[in-house]
């Protein structure tokens, strides 16, 4: 699913990432393990087509990063530390929009936003501002943003940073929902 190879990332005179090669086989969940500064974030960025590697390559789903990033991009969700909302949407609205962007057919959207919105247990508050959310239900509609196009493959960076005990163990347990087939749920 993920495949990279001799992957380096410069900036300016910083080498944020020095030719790392790892790959991830379908159905994997996988962590990066490293210090702050470690290249954690920037090798995410490059696997999300964010930026540019500065040598090697990477591929998502058999796509190469650099060659067909639109490819990737669809069959990707990212949560970047900093999830992209717009404090002034309400939720739905937000999901409504975001939903858009990734091409999700029209017929199909209210459906999708109802869908995700309660699998990532926001439904209760679709019609709230985001700005008034709290930061963990600000993580959930992050996770629903990222998942609402049904990726092949998620990318979270540091999904629980910033949250307290509670709201991190809640975050961990619905990460572990909504990457797990809904074929497996009722069995697993
Ligand atoms: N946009 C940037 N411009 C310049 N240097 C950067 C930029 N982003 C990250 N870096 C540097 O690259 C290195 C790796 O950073 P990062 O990928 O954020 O690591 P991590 O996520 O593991 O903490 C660090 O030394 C950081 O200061
Ligand atoms: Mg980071």
């Amino acid at each position: 699913m993920i495949k990279v190879d001799g992957l380096s990332k410069r900036y300016a005179r910083t080498v944020a990432v020095d030719n790392i090669s790892f790959e991830v086989q379908k159905g994997q969940i996988v962590g990066f393990l490293g210090p702050n500064g470690a290249g954690k974030t920037t090798t995410m960025r490059v696997l999300t087509c964010f930026m540019p590697a500065t040598s090697g390559t990477a591929s998502v789903a058999g796509f190469d990063v650099q060659e067909h990033p639109m490819e990737v991009k669809r069959r990707i969700g990212y949560l970047p530390e900093t999830p992209p909302l717009y404090p002034d949407m309400e939720v739905r609205e937000y999901l409504h929009f975001v939903g858009q962007l990734k091409g999700i057919p029209k017929a199909d959207l209210a459906r999708r936003v109802a869908e995700v919105s309660e699998r990532c247990s926001v439904a209760d508050v679709s019609s709230k501002l985001i700005a008034k959310l709290s930061k963990g239900y600000k993580q959930r509609v992050g996770l629903a943003q990222a998942i609402i196009h049904n990726p092949d493959v998620l990318i979270l960076d540091e999904p629980t940073s910033g949250l307290d005990p509670k709201q991190r163990v809640e975050t961990l347990e619905l990460i572990k929902r909504v990457t797990t087939p809904s074929s497996c749920r009722r069995t697993c």
